[in-house]
């Protein structure tokens, strides 16, 4: 059955069904009174900026499995540290890390981990896990939205399997869900949840305006309403499928110009005064959304027998370039003739990203290692970071009181600090002889006197 023919038959089946002729003209409207709930479930970096622009307008449950999560929301603080204490004030919200008060919601959001295993296919458990627990407390006329970043098709083929066996009720008939990526871009402080359209989609009409309007109450940019829940979640997974091949594209052209010994940077500049051309550069691409949705589409890809030749070469390139890295600059500290456990290396920043604590999938972490490996004298600094946590995850102790001199220092996550000390914080600790190694290419007017290095 194709597409239209498939939505047809679901707006019939609606049409002559009672329980959903009842939703479409109450639920929002229940909701909007307060006489229902919206629970969010995963309070993580996407779930809490969520739940608490919801509280402003809607009665909300926000649901953790973590105990120590919710202990820290009660008392209004943020771990992501994206929210400040003052956001919490006068919003309708109970924090909860006991399932059994999602019993008391009507429209769900679940906005949970989808990371991917050692294989790098994607890992499921937490998305199938949370909507095992919702399940058990569907009632009819529940309306549950996926904001998790999945494949296109996750969202039907194994959440509403799971919802309708462990509910014992049927999807589009007691039931309806719809699909919303989230496109937060944490530590910008521009893009805020509000200022970003909000794609939506739902299993059937009535369903998409119901979430289309719970959205708009609190998404001043307003809504786009996809035509069905596989363009949104292919939509969210090809938005940061382009940013992973665009970097991949100047990670390649890097290796290139830097055999030339050309810089990358001043060619860039110089392309990018054509109208049409498009400005990315090459980094490392860590963190848990550009560097593993690509696996989510390439695993599906293959599912289907499609071979994702170019995803698959951009997710090489773009891992490689951790060895990249330090081969070009152990080649550089080796013209000194030092001994490897003689020479010390400052690395500046460990999260995965400029302005942010989170440190899952740093490249920046991984780049220690194989310094570290290579029998390089390693020293991290970050002052964002939770220093247990870079320690437990990666063995990685970070020291932010160094004062020693370095024989290289990488510039590796430019945290707003960083860039405003630069000269201080950098200089003081080296000398004319420390190797700068810029990861993002953009001080190199900072030490005119060392020697300077970049992708
Ligand atoms: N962080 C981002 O920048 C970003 C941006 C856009 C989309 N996303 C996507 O949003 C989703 C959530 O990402 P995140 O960064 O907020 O993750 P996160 O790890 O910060 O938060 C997830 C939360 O879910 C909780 N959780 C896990 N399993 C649960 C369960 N079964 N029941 C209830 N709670 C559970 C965890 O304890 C955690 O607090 C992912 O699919 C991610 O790809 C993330």
């Amino acid at each position: 059955m194709n597409a239209l023919a498939k939505t047809q038959q679901i707006e019939e089946t609606v049409k002559n069904n009672p329980k959903l002729a009842y939703r479409k003209s109450t639920l929002f409207n229940d909701l909007k009174t307060k006489k229902e709930n919206i629970a969010v479930v995963g309070l993580g970096y996407v779930g809490l900026p969520l739940a608490v622009h919801m509280a402003s307008k809607f009665k909300v449950i926000g649901y953790d499995i973590s105990e120590d999560k919710v202990l820290s929301l009660v008392q209004h603080k943020d771990p992501c540290e994206e929210l400040a204490s003052e956001e919490f004030t006068g919003k309708d919200i109970q924090f909860t890390a006991n399932a059994e008060i999602l019993k008391n919601a009507k429209f769900y959001i679940v906005a949970v981990p989808t990371p991917i295993d050692h294989l790098k296919k994607p890992n499921l458990t937490p998305i199938k896990s949370a909507t095992a627990s919702i399940a058990k407390h569907l009632k009819k006329g529940d309306c549950v939205v996926f904001e998790s970043t999945v494949f296109p098709g996750c969202t039907e083929e194994v959440c509403v399997p799971i919802l309708e066996r462990i509910s014992r009720l049927k999807y589009n008939v007691d039931f309806t869900i719809g699909y919303s990526p989230e496109r937060i871009n944490p530590g910008d402080t521009e893009h805020t949840f509000t200022k970003i359209k909000k794609i939506v989609s739902g299993s059937t009409k009535e369903t998409l305006d119901i979430i289309s309007s719970v959205y708009s109450e609190v998404v001043t940019a307003g809504v786009h309403k996809a035509p069905n829940i596989q363009v949104a979640e292919a939509a969210k997974v090809v938005e940061n499928i382009q940013r992973d091949v665009n970097i991949g594209l100047m990670n390649e052209l890097s290796q290139i110009f830097t055999a030339l010994n050309i810089n990358t940077k001043d060619v860039l500049k110089a392309a990018g005064t054509k109208w049409n051309f498009h400005n990315y550069f090459p980094g490392l691409v860590g963190g848990h959304c550009i560097g593993v949705d690509p696996y989510y589409l390439i695993n599906r890809a293959k599912e289907k027998r499609i071979n994702p030749k170019l995803l698959e070469q951009v997710r090489e390139i773009n891992e490689g370039m951790i060895k990249h890295i330090v081969f070009q600059l152990s080649k550089r500290l080796f013209t000194k003739r030092m001994r490897k456990e003689k020479v010390s290396i400052l690395v500046k920043g460990v999260a995965f990203k400029e302005n942010v604590n989170d440190i899952r999938n740093s490249k920046t972490a991984e780049l220690c290692i194989e310094l570290e490996k290579k029998g390089f004298n390693v020293v991290v600094n970050d002052y964002l970071v939770n220093v247990d946590q870079v320690k437990r995850r990666y063995g990685i102790t970070v020291n932010n009181t160094t004062s020693e001199k370095f024989d290289a220092i990488i510039l590796a996550v430019d945290h707003e600090d960083y860039k405003h000390l630069a000269h201080y914080d950098y200089l003081k600790n080296g000398d004319k002889e420390t190797i700068i190694f810029d990861i993002k290419g953009d001080k190199k007017d900072k030490f005119p006197e060392n020697i300077y290095m970049s992708l």
